[in-house]
């Protein structure tokens, strides 16, 4: 990227934005080639990625009529924190390909929408600058965390991520190895093409013997992670240890066993490995085993505010957005992301009027077609 100049008149309310869709469609024109290749590719076949917004559209919601909604809020409570609505940021690497403002940017947006950003591990930012722009806005904010092969490397940056204010760690557990992306090896796109990676600078690269076609094995990605690693996380840390990329109600009790302070079902976005059911197929399963244990957070494909609703019927406590915070940082800064976050945010509060479900605690599977 060379200078960096927002999309239209760089005011996406003034420019008449008003579906995250359209959002995508102005970042696929401006990030067109790899970059986009990265941000919207799934892995395979590209099943999963199809699949998972689809899912949500597949739900009927069942609204309840002649209820007084006047006193509508989507406030909550997650994880000993008041939030203004349940709709957060997922982790998502390298923001420096979308806004030289790099996660810094995308936090300002996040801050006036009044939601958390998770910072990944792969990001383009210190977890120490993060923390204290967080600090700023007083904003509250999560730290995504790959564990590497050699665990003194991840203490290393957690704990300064901690010591810089993140409340809460995210663990995913869903990227052994990265999934089969066809377009990123067509484009030779990854995280070992000069990109900078602060946060993990200083790994090595892994001596390997294959060809880079044959290779699965990311430096940057432990392949020998157990609930163990939830226990040490949740010990040596002393802040809530989420556990993402969960599919198997059985693999959440598992979770919750070992320590987990909240589980987020997630498929990757479709990135890791392909024809795994959709995040709304499989969230039902994982409620009925921890709903109520420890919080559930969803993510995958969620567009409208109406799957916002879908998932918080089904007993999600909160939802993550994962490319629409990418596509609102590249058109728009700091404002995309905002405007991205109240899209959401005020859908679902149609939803909710129209569902007659004034609250939070009001969205329940009754709403839902059986
Ligand atoms: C991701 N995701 C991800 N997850 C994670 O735990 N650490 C990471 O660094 C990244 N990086 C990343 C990059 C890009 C470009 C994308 C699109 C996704 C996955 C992300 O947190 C989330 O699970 C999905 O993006 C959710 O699906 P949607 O909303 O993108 O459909
Ligand atoms: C991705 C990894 C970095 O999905 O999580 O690209």
């Amino acid at each position: 990227m060379t200078v960096w100049e927002p999309s239209g008149s760089g005011d996406p309310v003034a420019d008449g934005i008003c579906a995250l869709a359209e959002l995508e469609t102005l970042a696929a024109d401006r990030l067109a080639g790899p970059v986009w290749d990265y941000v919207a590719g799934g892995a395979g076949d590209q099943v999963s990625l199809r699949d998972n917004p689809r899912a949500w559209a597949r739900h009927r919601l069942l609204p309840h009529v002649l209820r007084d909604v006047s006193g509508l809020s989507t406030a909550t409570h997650l994880l000993g924190q008041d939030l203004a609505h349940p709709i957060l940021a997922a982790p998502t690497a390298t923001h420096a390909r979308y806004h030289p403002g790099a996660e810094r940017e995308t936090l300002g947006g996040v801050a006036a929408a009044e939601s958390i950003l998770t910072l990944s591990s792969l990001g383009s930012t210190l977890p120490r600058d993060l923390g204290r722009a967080a600090g700023e806005l007083a904003s509250p904010w999560w730290m995504q965390v790959y564990l590497q092969q050699d665990r003194s490397h991840t203490h290393e940056y957690l704990d300064r991520a901690v010591a810089a204010g993140a409340c809460a760690l995210v663990l995913t557990v869903d990227t052994p190895s990265l999934g089969a992306r066809d377009r990123d090896k067509r484009d030779s796109f990854g995280f070992s093409d000069g990109i900078e990676l602060p946060t993990l600078s200083h790994l090595a690269v892994m001596p390997d013997p294959l060809p880079v076609h044959r290779r699965i094995w990311n430096n940057h990605l432990a392949h020998n992670l157990t609930p163990a690693d939830i226990t040490e996380l949740a010990d040596r840390y002393g802040v809530p240890v989420l556990v993402k990329g969960v599919l198997r109600a059985s693999d959440a009790r598992l979770a919750v066993q070992a320590g987990a302070a909240g589980v987020i079902v997630s498929n990757h976005g479709g990135r890791n490995l392909d024809t795994t059911p959709a995040t709304a197929d499989v969230l039902c399963a994982i409620v009925d085993e921890i709903g109520g244990a420890v919080p559930i957070i969803v993510d995958g494909g969620i567009r409208r505010g109406t799957d916002i609703a879908a998932a918080l019927c089904l007993g999600a406590d909160a939802v993550m957005l994962g490319r629409p915070i990418i596509w609102g940082l590249a058109t728009y800064g700091a404002r995309g992301v905002q405007h991205a976050l109240e899209i959401a945010r005020t859908e679902l509060e149609m939803a909710m009027a129209l569902l007659g479900a004034p609250s939070i605690a009001d969205l329940g599977r009754d709403l839902l077609v059986p």
